[in-house]
């Protein structure tokens, strides 16, 4: 099926708004299915799983993620490589577990989220630490656990590690984040390698900071890394990416500088509703080439690609509230449990558990915009979605795997979701309910 076919069967665009077949959304994301008794992950029921753990709640398959990290290393075969799963776009401790037991490595951006990666049994030598403010501590701690490898952002963070390695007696595994400056084509707030972001160390002064690193007494440089943004839907970005880190390398090379890795950050897109990004095959086919000359071992991080397609939020119609202008359903999952739409203008697919019998053309489909109990006016999941609602009904907002539960937060007091898993016909709670007296806990009135 060619791409524009393809996204003329999923989506309608009319005046009054946007239709997503269902049917066709799910035949295309392989955790997602409907049967007699509607929508299914896996082989499970999601009428059993909200019978069971009620709504709003989290619901990942455990097939889909491994099919994802199952594809990067199979794409990659004919290369050394290292696949890094981002830990902050899912961050579940099962999740976690599922790809360390499938050999990932990962990719952390805080003492946080080593912790989580060590307690889900990840192998703590095949972790890359990025991020742009590492403290002391987190440093300290990340050595002290034998730590794969630093992304080094600045020469002040160059030096903070070669002091803490210093007073720990350890050596450092480095590498650069260099910051390319080109244009990933995405939304600004999740674009990083362009000269005015503050990620990585500006392509033009990467090799003087290299030189600089040769010299400090308690770093070793193993590699170099870059990462230019997240949902990126063309290759191009990619490849003009890897171009300027080559020749970075041949230049580090020419001083004497040799690497045993080579960081592409992650960034690969996926399919929320209609989007077409490039497959990880083609990805792949596209960078090997290049990466196959330099002879070095690669090193992934991807993070939305893995996970995103493996998780719905499930959530119920708890208010239908039409009125002149537009028609409001009020579900129980907000902005505070999917924080994507109101802050990236993100549109996400919301389908119905139990298919209606009725199309697009029938009298029940109205635009309904899909919005939360929270007290702000962005408080949106979705906006001018042809559905045909009733209270109670349940909804699956796709796509969700990737920073949804990890963006999560308890504004307005709303206790953050369950998150379950599921495999084959079996489900598991892998995140409880938090509950309201938790969110007061470490409080506590103020003493006359
Ligand atoms: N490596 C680094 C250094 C990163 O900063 C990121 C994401 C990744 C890897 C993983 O990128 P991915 O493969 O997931 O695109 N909250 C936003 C996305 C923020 C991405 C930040 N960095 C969203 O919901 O769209």
């Amino acid at each position: 099926m060619s791409n524009s076919e393809l996204q003329a069967c999923v989506t309608v665009k009319t005046e009054n708004g946007l239709y997503i077949d269902p049917k066709a959304l799910t035949a295309h994301l392989s955790a997602l299915h409907y049967s007699d008794d509607g929508l299914c992950m896996e082989q499970v029921s999601i009428t059993e799983l909200v019978k069971r753990y009620d709504t709003p709640c989290y619901v990942y398959s455990k097939q889909a993620i491994l099919d994802v990290y199952q594809a990067y290393s199979d794409s990659f075969a004919t290369v050394d490589h290292q696949i890094c799963y981002a830990v902050k776009a899912n961050s579940n401790l099962a999740v976690l577990g599922v790809l360390a037991q499938a050999g990932a490595g990962f990719d952390i951006v805080s003492r946080g989220e080593l912790m989580r990666v060590l307690a889900a049994g990840g192998d703590v030598s095949r972790v890359v630490f990025s991020g742009v403010g590492k403290t002391f501590g987190d440093i300290e701690y990340a050595l002290t656990q034998g730590i794969g490898c630093f992304n080094v952002e600045s020469i002040s963070e160059l030096a903070l590690i070669n002091e803490v390695a210093a007073q720990l007696d350890k050596i450092a595994p480095i590498s650069l984040r260099v910051n390319p400056d080109v244009d990933a084509k995405t939304h600004p707030y999740i674009s990083t390698g362009l000269k005015d972001n503050k990620f990585g160390i500006a392509h033009e002064d990467a090799v003087a900071v290299y030189e600089q690193a040769a010299g400090l007494s308690h770093i070793n440089i193993v590699g170099i890394d870059c990462h230019i943004g997240s949902q990126l839907t063309e290759v191009e970005p990619f490849i003009a990416a890897l171009d300027k880190v080559v020749e970075l390398i041949h230049k580090l090379g020419n001083k004497g500088i040799t690497l045993q890795h080579v960081d592409l950050g992650g960034g690969l897109g996926v399919r929320y509703i209609d989007e077409t990004p490039v497959s990880i095959a083609e990805f792949a086919a596209a960078l090997l080439p290049k990466l196959s000359e330099l002879g070095l071992k690669v090193f992934f991080e991807p993070g939305r690609s893995i996970v995103a397609n493996a998780g719905v939020l499930l959530t119920r119609v708890d208010v239908l509230k039409p009125t002149e202008h537009k028609n409001f359903a009020i579900v129980d999952a907000a902005m505070n449990d999917l924080i994507r739409p109101a802050l990236y203008q993100a549109e996400m697919a919301v389908i119905p558990n139990i298919l209606p019998n009725k199309g697009i053309e029938t009298d029940g489909t109205q635009p309904w915009d899909i919005v939360g109990a929270v007290c702000e006016t962005g408080d949106f999941l979705a906006k001018d979605r042809l559905l045909s609602l009733s209270t109670g009904d349940i909804l699956a907002i796709t796509g969700a795997g990737a920073y949804g539960f990890a963006m999560s937060s308890n504004y307005n007091s709303r206790p953050r979701a369950s998150e379950v898993m599921v495999a084959d016909d079996r489900h598991q709670l892998i995140g409880k309910r938090e509950t309201v007296e938790a969110l007061y806990a470490n409080e506590s009135l103020w003493q006359e």
